[in-house]
């Protein structure tokens, strides 16, 4: 066991502390002394996120969590009115795993001025990936994420490694802006059956959950083709072959091999495999480190 977790076993989860307005936060924030961590979320939260909030009680003294679903990363086509909100049930993760203090702002306490004018720029890699599929999507993650640093100002901000392309945009952020934190990515929490967890999860029927699992299957392939000493090119068709045309029900986005740093070039060494695929009316992301023989 380690130190932390005698600490968590002593330690009776007290209910968390819930503010929704930047006066109410700021002065919650001024009572916690130590090292202060800080998960965002917008909120519906799963397993996933418990494994965000444990990494950060591993590493923190007080553990701040924010909720709040952002209009700016929504799409005018996108799911953000349907998007699950389920307060009280967070309330009670978040008690478990023994967060200190919840931020649950409005959108009025959050964009108090309407939409902000300005707007953090993600640069050409916000532009790939994710962002091809979903325009102004990480002008508005970066945003508010940098808005949540600076009404939380932690000195840790824990990450889900599940949403690679919005990790490697907060870390470049960070170092870009001189942003005083320390971005930690957190490994992808999955289903007994590879599933990776998300809040969209809710949305699949039984049929559609088990079309979904093609999406950790074809990392799966790409791993196993890379630890058997393949080369690029059999990596990704290992991994497509589970999106092949004899089976149905998933229309692929994305499925890309790129260098760990989501960098244009030549990937050798370690690099991340990365898929997007629509199963139904739901868009399903999930990704996996790769490690490529660097002399190929
Ligand atoms: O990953 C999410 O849930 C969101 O993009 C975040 C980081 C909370 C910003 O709204």
């Amino acid at each position: 066991m380690t130190a932390a977790e005698a600490r968590d076993t002593q330690r009776t989860p007290v209910v968390p502390e819930l503010v929704h307005t930047r006066a109410e936060l700021a002065r919650a924030r001024m009572a916690l002394t130590g090292t202060v961590g800080v998960v965002m979320t917008m909120g519906a939260l799963h397993e996933g996120h418990e494994t965000l909030l444990r990494a950060a009680r591993e590493r923190a003294d007080h553990v701040i969590v924010t909720i709040f679903v952002n209009p700016l990363q929504f799409g005018p086509n996108e799911d953000f009115d349907r998007y699950p909100r389920t307060l009280d049930a967070d309330l009670e993760l978040c008690r478990r795993a023994g967060a200190d203090l919840v931020f649950a702002p409005t959108a009025a306490d959050m964009y108090p001025d309407g939409e902000p004018t300005v707007r953090v720029e993600p640069g050409q890699l916000g532009e790939d990936l994710e962002g091809l599929s979903r325009p102004g999507f990480f002008h508005g993650v970066l945003t508010v994420v940098l808005k949540l640093l600076q009404l939380t100002r932690p000195d840790l901000a824990f990450f889900g490694e599940k949403d690679y392309q919005q990790l490697t945009l907060v870390r470049r952020m960070c170092r870009d802006l001189d942003v005083p934190v320390e971005v930690v990515g957190v490994p992808t929490a999955r289903e007994p059956d590879g599933l990776a967890r998300s809040s969209r999860n809710r949305y699949l029927s039984a049929g559609e959950r088990e079309v979904a699992l093609r999406l950790s299957r074809a990392l799966r392939a790409g791993v196993e083709a890379a630890e058997a000493g393949r080369d690029a090119g059999a990596v990704l068709t290992a991994a497509h072959a589970c999106f092949g045309a004899g089976e149905p029900g998933a229309r692929l986005d994305y499925l890309v091999l790129t260098d760990s740093d989501l960098a244009p070039g030549p990937v050798r060494g370690p690099a991340r495999l990365l898929v997007a695929a629509w199963v139904g009316g739901t868009r399903l992301i999930d990704n996996a480190p790769v490690r490529l023989d660097p002399t190929r």
